[in-house]
């Protein structure tokens, strides 16, 4: 495989077949699972590198993945189970049988009144097979990315975690006295200008928020009340928290998005082909490999 560290991560492990028919179903099912296993990465790449982006120390792709295991993992116990159901029975059905069990004229032909899930049937209605495995896929991780569900939740408590860490380590650090002096720097800057850089940026006093980080060390003191938002000053520490949620927010917001990106569409219709995820030749040679 060319595509070895994150692969695994994605070969979902198939789940018990219920009232499926056939390997064939199985086995392309799983074809088609596999097959998305490279946008999938690409996904989640893409996120893991704007996480680190929002966390002091910009972790490494492999240490800011495993913060994103809870969708990774939630993805690979589900995505079997519901791709499966999204292709079979909810477009192909195993055998051309009507609801009386009788298999009308002109099956298994493709067009025939029932959509078949015969490998020709599904060669004929390939563009629908691969919109079906797309839109399948999309929704999956836009579920597993929503707020409040317990992937995401999993989630933040890891990236809010490991910032906090930093934050932490941070503040005996060297860095941190640098950060603290460019803030000094800044009052120094701003006292002669005699306005403020942020205004109504929160740093007046009396607000909730700033009685909160109140109980914390006052190592500015001898700074005005304008120069206290650079956002590296070690009582900023609450607000940190805050401001790394709502940059995980905006991130997982966009994972389905980076999806349709990874997979060439440009939009969520039908009719897109899909370049990316498409695998037509491939795929179309692999079905009908099925007697
Ligand atoms: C897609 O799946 C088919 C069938 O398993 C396989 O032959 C093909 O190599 C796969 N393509 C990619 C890019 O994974
Ligand atoms: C796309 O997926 C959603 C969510 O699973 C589903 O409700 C919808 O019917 C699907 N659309 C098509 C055209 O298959």
């Amino acid at each position: 495989m060319r595509f070895t560290t994150l692969v695994p991560l994605f070969l979902a492990v198939p789940a018990t077949v219920f009232a499926c028919e056939g390997d064939c179903i199985v086995a392309i099912t799983n074809a088609i699972l596999g097959n998305y296993s490279r946008p999938l990465e690409n996904v989640m790449k893409s996120m893991a590198a704007q996480i680190s982006n929002i966390i002091p120390s910009h972790p490494d792709e492999q240490t800011t993945m495993t913060y994103l295991q809870p969708i990774i993992s939630a993805y690979q116990k589900e995505a079997y189970q519901g791709m499966e159901t999204a292709i079979f029975p909810n477009f192909f059905h195993g055998k051309c049988l009507d609801a009386q069990g009788i298999e009308p004229d002109g099956c298994p032909n493709p067009d025939c009144p029932i959509v078949c899930g015969t490998p020709g049937s599904m060669v004929h209605y390939y563009s629908k097979l691969r919109f079906i495995a797309f839109n399948e896929t999309y929704h999956h991780l836009e579920r597993l990315c929503t707020p409040g569900t317990d992937t995401y939740k999993r989630v933040e408590q890891a990236v809010v975690g490991a910032a906090g860490h930093d934050e932490r380590r941070r503040s005996s650090s060297r860095i941190y006295s640098r950060a603290l002096s460019n803030a000094v720097n800044v009052a120094h800057s701003n006292k002669g200008s005699g306005s403020s850089t942020a205004p109504g940026s929160g740093s007046g006093s009396g607000s909730g928020h700033d009685s909160a980080l109140g109980s914390r060390p006052k190592d500015h003191k001898t700074s005005t009340p304008e120069i206290s938002t650079p956002k590296m000053l070690v009582p900023i520490f609450l607000k940190r928290a805050d401001d790394v949620k709502s940059g995980l927010k905006s991130i997982m917001q966009q994972c389905h998005g980076l999806l349709e990106e990874a997979c060439g569409g440009d939009g969520v219709q039908e009719t897109n082909g899909l370049p990316e995820c498409s695998w037509e030749g491939a795929m179309k040679e692999y079905i009908l490999s099925f007697p």
